[in-house]
């Protein structure tokens, strides 16, 4: 099997396990990456005619089971860990606050696009107005919430995580997904 720089392994598609061992922050810069692409995706289908069925089928699995992974990858772990190692000039907790609000709106305007989402999944193919606006909303929704992480929370981790912390935030990231990583072998 595929041994990682840090000697974790495991299996996935696209080597998920390798990309978060090499390094858990740019793991994340990718998921945001991911995330914009959606956010395209589900304007694109707001406003298509007919609504591509294939594109909604996409856009809420990605809503469905890998959002909710990359919120808990951040509230439990990432969020964690940046409180015990942020400086107070870095007034994280006030940035925190904001994102943790953020995820909450975002749950909720998530299942409301799921509905549609949904709707056409199962063979609708022209939105009403309303529901393009719900659509829209979520992706703009999401946009901005990278917009404040790209800024402020990515950098911060690079700056303040150790690489104990590092390795426990790519461990837990990883454990998450049901794959298997074995600890760096000591130094012979
Ligand atoms: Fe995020
Ligand atoms: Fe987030």
């Amino acid at each position: 099997m595929e041994q990682g720089p840090h000697g974790i392994r495991g299996s996935g598609e696209d080597r998920i396990d390798i990309r978060i061992a090499a390094d858990p922050i740019e793991f994340f810069v990718e998921e945001h990456m991911r995330q914009r692409v959606v956010c395209a995706d589900i304007d694109r289908l707001a406003t298509q005619e007919p609504a591509d069925s294939d594109l909604a089928r996409k856009i809420l699995a990605h809503t469905r089971d890998e959002l909710p992974l990359h919120m808990l990858d951040e509230e439990e772990d990432l969020f964690l860990l940046l409180r015990r190692r942020a400086h107070p000039e870095d007034e994280l907790e006030k940035t925190l606050f904001r994102l943790d609000g953020d995820h909450e709106a975002g749950k909720a305007l998530a299942e409301s696009a799921a509905v549609v989402l949904e709707a056409v999944s199962a063979g609708k193919t022209h939105l009403t107005k309303a529901e393009a606006a719900r659509l829209h909303a979520f992706a703009d929704h999401e946009r901005r919430h990278l917009i404040v992480e790209n800024a402020i929370i990515l950098p911060l981790a690079r700056a303040r995580l150790t690489e104990t912390d590092r390795k426990t935030l790519a461990l837990r990231i990883a454990a998450r997904r049901g794959l298997c990583l074995i600890p760096d072998e000591p130094d012979a």
